[in-house]
């Protein structure tokens, strides 16, 4: 099943049950949402309407949303780890509530006819364990064990794992929250219901909302590695044809998640969007220098076509951008080559280690202590400004 048949399933799965189809939000959050650089999860763009607003396409939504996750940059080239994904999720704003979720998910996920027509007996979920601020989930339990999915397939799960926003150490989210449910293929998390019924300010959950909410994500990519049958998500319609002029994995990921961060008006700089736009390009160039085939492999992309617009100037950008760096990389390595330490290509060209070790040699112990002296150095420096 080709990626553009899978979202298209989702969405007639969730329109028959009486939810308006909402168009995916930019990967830039509202002005007024300075939470995150990038929209990380469908969730966020809708906070609002979990929170009691009434949203005008009313109480059932179904959307496809692109999203950005650059926390996990380093795991990108493992077999199910991007920066851009698109997550499918429906939404109930103080309707439905546990019962309509899971068996939807449920149905959508098995059905030969209406959905993914998924083997059964290699599914298997989590639920919320309980801890001081919410019982454990027993209803979700329940509903699964009544579905059919036998009790040892059915695990309970802490507040790091089956809470959303994830409550771990450093979760210091503000605005709704709640218990999830997750569903696993095999070993892949491929479905999160979660149930939002909580409001959390500054990490600390307060109480309960004025509605209960339930907010599913499902990621496309991790869909249809499953549904297409391959052990990763770049072997996937999604990637194919990109993988074949990227050649390795982070070339593809990055080239495609710049591709829309572009579309969406973010442009490379020192500073927060545009500097991740630039971390990412940079990571690319010194793995592949021939990136034009890349570019113009997501922007034709089949699946993409009629539903997402990229910016016509997409390989201008890139060039440009990347130009400027190959003329510092350039002339750094000339100076290295003199017998320059590498170090100053950290110190008089800005590059971070990871890009400096992908472009010459160096002594990762000797550098190390390095970039320690030098931050011992310009924090000594920055108290003597301080106090003059
Ligand atoms: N927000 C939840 C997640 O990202 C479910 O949509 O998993």
């Amino acid at each position: 099943m080709l990626s553009s048949e899978i979202r298209q399933k989702f969405l007639n799965f969730f329109e028959k049950r009486g939810h308006a189809v909402i168009p995916s939000a930019s990967l830039v959050p509202n002005k007024s949402d300075s939470s995150v650089l990038f929209t990380t999860a469908g969730m966020q763009p809708l906070v609002p309407y979990l929170m009691g607003n009434p949203h005008p396409a009313g109480k059932r939504l179904v959307n496809i949303q692109k999203c950005v996750r650059t926390q996990d940059i380093d795991e990108v080239g493992d077999n199910t780890h991007d920066t851009f994904f698109e997550m499918l999720g429906n939404w109930s704003l103080g309707d439905y509530f546990k019962e309509e979720a899971i068996q939807w998910s449920y149905e959508l996920l098995t059905s030969k006819e209406e959905g993914f027509g998924l083997d059964i007996n290699r599914l298997h979920v989590t639920v919320f364990e309980g801890d001081e601020y919410a019982p454990r989930d027993d209803e979700s339990a329940k509903i699964w064990e009544k579905i059919g999915i036998p009790k040892e397939k059915i695990k309970y799960l802490g507040a790091a794992d089956n809470w959303w926003p994830a409550r771990k150490t450093d979760f210091n989210w503000t605005g709704p929250t709640g218990p999830c449910t997750e569903m696993f293929y095999d070993d892949v998390e491929i479905w999160n219901d979660v149930f939002m019924e909580y409001s959390a300010e500054n990490g600390k959950i307060t109480g309960k909302l004025s509605q209960k909410n339930v907010d599913t994500g499902a990621g496309l990519e991790r869909l249809a590695m499953v549904l297409q049958g391959k052990d990763n998500i770049f072997d996937t319609d999604l990637f194919s044809s990109i993988m074949s002029a990227a050649g390795s994995r982070i070339v593809a990921d990055h080239i495609r998640t710049a591709c829309f961060m572009i579309a969406d008006g973010v442009t490379p700089s020192n500073t927060d969007r545009g500097y991740i736009l630039r971390r990412l390009l940079r990571r690319a160039y010194v793995r592949n220098k021939d990136l034009g085939p890349v570019i113009d492999a997501v922007i034709n992309h089949t699946s993409y076509k009629g539903l997402y617009t990229f910016s016509p100037d997409t390989q201008e950008v890139i060039a440009q951008e990347l130009e400027k760096f190959k003329k510092a990389l350039d002339a750094g390595l000339k100076q290295i080559e003199k017998g320059e330490d590498p170090f100053i290509l950290f110190t008089s060209f800005g590059l971070p280690l990871e890009i400096i070790e992908e472009v010459t040699k160096i002594d990762r112990a000797k550098f190390e202590k390095q970039m320690a002296e030098h931050k011992r150095l310009s924090s000594v420096s920055g108290e003597q400004k301080f106090k003059k």
